[in-house]
């Protein structure tokens, strides 16, 4: 059985990502936030970015509209008891996560229903221990803007069943149309365990006085042929943002590699936090509010 009733806790940038293309795709989602404040500011990212779908063509007027009819949004865990896939997104802090699994398994007692977590870097097994029944957690890594981005991570914790595995694949490849790759429940899965001693290096790098940011991102994106530059991709996904990944792998991990240097600190402390905020590594025009 397919899943036709998401759950999404947390409507920041990831759920509200997700809870968009499920609803672009036809489901029935609802939104759980930390308070009622939380629940209307998911709601407006997720009409943002409906909005965004239609004005690409990617909706056309009735599928928006009937999108918006299908999405709901509260600060009530308890409302997610109905449905039969939920996804968490809420901040990258164990406690925080360990706390909100235990108590979705209390809540959601069919034990056909899958529980995600979108982490990007603890562990599901961990996750799946903090409930009742671990065979049901499952790590779903979307990346970000989820709307554009055609990867998911899927990792499976020792515990979780085949079950759960071909439900959460279905609802990404099928009904969502993205791609997966499957990783073993290792610190920073597939893409970030690559990805972050690469950032980390480049930042070490520029504070060393090596080169300056401009000519280390000229020299992955013409020696190399990357999209964008080390830096460039610090200031696309938020300085913020990658430091607290890199500190949760470190913990978990012990690996130098990963060690956030000073300087992402210094920038971070100055309100550089990349695009979003118009400065980071790079300058950008236009600043939008984070
Ligand atoms: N941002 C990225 O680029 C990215 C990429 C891949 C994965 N992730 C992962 O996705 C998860 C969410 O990240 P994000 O960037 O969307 O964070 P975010 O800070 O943008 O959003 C988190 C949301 O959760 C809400 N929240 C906090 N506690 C809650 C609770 N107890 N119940 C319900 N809602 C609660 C907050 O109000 C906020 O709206 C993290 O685990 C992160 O590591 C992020």
């Amino acid at each position: 059985m397919s899943a036709r009733r998401i759950g999404v806790v947390g409507g920041g940038t990831m759920g509200a990502g997700i809870a968009a293309e499920c609803l672009r795709a036809g489901l029935g989602v609802r939104v759980v936030g930390s308070g009622p404040a939380s629940a209307e500011r998911a709601r407006g990212r997720v009409m943002a970015l409906l909005d965004r779908a239609h004005t690409k063509g990617r909706i056309d007027d009735a599928q928006r509209a009937d999108a918006e009819r299908r999405a709901e949004f509260g600060a009530d865990p308890d409302a997610l008891a109905d449905r039969d896939f939920v996804i968490e997104a809420v901040p990258e802090e164990r406690e925080t996560k360990l706390r909100l699994f235990t108590a979705l398994a209390k809540t959601v007692e069919d034990p056909a229903v899958v529980l995600a977590s979108t982490t990007s870097s603890l562990s599901i097994t961990d996750l799946g221990n903090a409930t009742s029944r671990p065979g049901d957690v499952i790590g779903l890594h979307f990346f970000n803007p989820v709307p554009t981005m055609p990867l998911v991570e899927v990792i499976r914790s020792t515990h979780t069943t085949d079950q759960t595995a071909r439900r959460a694949e279905s609802l990404v490849t099928e009904a969502l149309g993205k791609k997966i790759v499957r990783a073993e429940d290792r610190s920073g899965f597939v893409v970030n365990a690559l990805l972050i001693p690469y950032l980390m290096a480049a930042v070490r790098m520029c504070e060393s006085g090596v080169a300056t940011a401009e000519d280390i991102d000229r020299g992955m994106t013409l020696g190399c042929g990357h999209p964008l530059g080390p830096l460039a991709v610090l200031d696309l996904i938020g300085l913020d943002v990658i430091a607290d990944v890199a500190r949760s792998m470190e913990s978990g991990t012990g690996d130098a590699r990963h060690a956030v240097p000073p300087l992402l600190d210094r920038l971070i402390e100055e309100g550089r936090l990349g695009r979003k905020t118009g400065h980071g590594f790079h300058r950008y025009d236009t600043a939008r509010a984070s």
